[in-house]
């Protein structure tokens, strides 16, 4: 990429970009993505925006809190960019990601130093839009695109590859038709779009190559993703689960964020048969009421997600679930409420995430009549996550005395230690005498605490 000196740029192959990431592990994902193109035009990563030629913020728009975190920090990056102006250098500022689609040219005029705004949607054509606004142009790019956006994106190389670790993400579908009446994600992400299949094991082939033992296939609804194999016939999630299994190198693999209904008896088998899939499950179900099941539009009632945790743990015993909950939804009652709680006692969740409702503009819950006060939305938040801490430490106790496989991903807070992952996503902290990282070793865990493990190589 060609920058005329006049824009007082530094010159290409000498340009630092900071990247700041917000909301899920699909905004992860991306800026990984974000990063490898902006690689190949000559930017090189640095982790303080004190130095940047450009600055990503990579947006989260699910709750409140999360959108109006990107103005304040928008408010530190503008004073970065007057500073460096005045030193003669020139800054771009981007806002990318969810907040980026939902506001697009609200941002623009509610902070005059941002110089581009790009949503999901129009990640491969970041390096056009930077170097237009670097030229001095504004630029908003909202549109959802019709090309193919990651068959257009570079593939990372090795070395971005192994730099991220021995764990991986890998965006496998995205978007969302489902318009769940508390959520923005059917908005901001667009319609459920599933990546084909040979563009994702490839993917996978090239993460393997490069050292990833661990691969988390991604989606907002990642168990929608359907493709068709190399001989043209369907394939759903489960039959990409065991292609993927057949790459050697990738030992371990995990797939999120998946849906109730779409949870499918091939995918269920999947945790029967695939020795590499984890035992780990993040299901949400968001509520235990059937009333507020329906307002919240998420198409099943309570007994269909009983029955449906029974039919998984039939099939895999072994299977920790995870879940995402939130409280103080319109209408929710105590009692709807305490359905909550009691679904939560029924089914032992391993860990979950818990959120007060957070009204959304455009969305139908943000319209409805009956919203819950503040506090009982918090006051409710608390008790459940109390209920969901003690569930968690419970089940970490559950591995007391256990020997478990885990994978070692990075060195510990403390000297000496490593930090390993179980099969059911525990932190699990080793002496670093146990291995190296992205070995798979044999461990007894010795101690259990809220958050972590402690285990010793047997
Ligand atoms: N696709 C996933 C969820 C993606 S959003 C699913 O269907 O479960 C991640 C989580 O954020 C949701 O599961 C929900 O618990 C929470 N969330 C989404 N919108 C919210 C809102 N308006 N207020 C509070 N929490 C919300
Ligand atoms: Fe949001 Fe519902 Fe779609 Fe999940 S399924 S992304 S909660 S609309
Ligand atoms: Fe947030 Fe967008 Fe992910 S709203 S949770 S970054 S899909």
């Amino acid at each position: 990429m060609n920058v005329p000196a006049k824009t007082g740029i530094t010159p290409a192959a000498m340009r630092k970009v900071y990247v700041k990431t917000y909301g899920c592990q699909m905004n992860v994902y991306d800026s990984e993505r974000m990063g490898d193109a902006l690689a190949r035009d000559g930017y090189v990563a640095t982790d303080t925006p004190d130095n940047a030629d450009l600055i990503v913020i990579n947006t989260c728009h699910i709750r409140e809190k999360a959108a109006e975190k990107v103005y304040s920090e928008l408010g530190r990056m503008r004073q970065i960019k007057e500073r460096r102006e005045v030193e003669g250098q020139k800054t771009v500022i981007a806002v990318a990601g969810c907040v980026a689609q939902a506001e697009g040219n609200e941002i623009i005029k509610r902070s005059p130093a941002v110089d581009l705004v790009v949503g999901p949607q129009s990640y491969h054509r970041l390096g056009q839009y930077v170097s237009d606004a670097a030229e001095g142009k504004r630029v908003v790019a909202t549109d959802f695109a019709i090309e193919d956006k990651f068959g257009e994106l570079p593939p990372a190389t090795r070395a971005q590859i192994r730099n991220r670790g021995v764990a991986a993400f890998l965006t496998i579908q995205e978007g969302c038709d489902k318009f769940c009446t508390f959520c923005v994600v059917p908005y901001t992400r667009g319609a459920e779009v599933s990546r084909n299949a040979r563009q994702i094991l490839d993917e996978a082939q090239r993460l393997a190559d490069s050292g990833v033992r661990e691969v988390t296939l991604l989606g907002q609804n990642v168990n929608a993703w359907h493709g068709a194999g190399s001989d043209g016939m369907e394939m759903r999630l489960g039959d990409l689960l065991a292609s993927i299994s057949e790459i050697s190198g990738i030992e371990r693999l995990r797939y999120t964020t998946s849906h109730p209904i779409d949870m499918e008896d091939t995918l269920i088998e999947a945790h029967r048969t695939l020795p590499k899939l984890m035992p780990y499950l993040h299901l949400p179900v968001q509520a235990g009421s059937n009333r507020i099941l329906k307002a919240m539009n998420r198409r099943h009632d309570r007994d269909y997600y009983f029955d449906l945790v029974e039919r998984i743990r039939a099939a895999n015993p072994d299977i920790a679930l995870s879940g995402d909950f939130i409280t103080g939804f319109p209408g929710e009652t105590e009692a709807d409420f305490e359905d909550t709680l009691s679904l939560i006692r029924r089914v032992k969740y391993a860990s979950a995430f818990s959120f007060r409702y957070s009204p959304r503009p455009g969305t139908p819950g943000a319209d409805m009549a009956n919203q819950i006060d503040e506090d009982v939305r918090a006051e409710r938040l608390g008790r459940l996550q109390r209920l969901i801490a003690e569930q968690q430490f419970e089940f970490n106790k559950t591995r007391e005395g256990m020997e478990m496989r885990v994978l070692i991903e990075k060195p510990a807070k403390y000297e000496a230690q490593v930090m390993a992952r179980s099969p059911w996503l525990q932190p699990v902290i080793l002496p670093d005498t146990a291995g190296k990282i992205g070995d798979i070793v044999n461990v007894k865990i010795v101690s259990a605490g809220p958050n972590s493990l402690a285990g010793e190589p047997v």
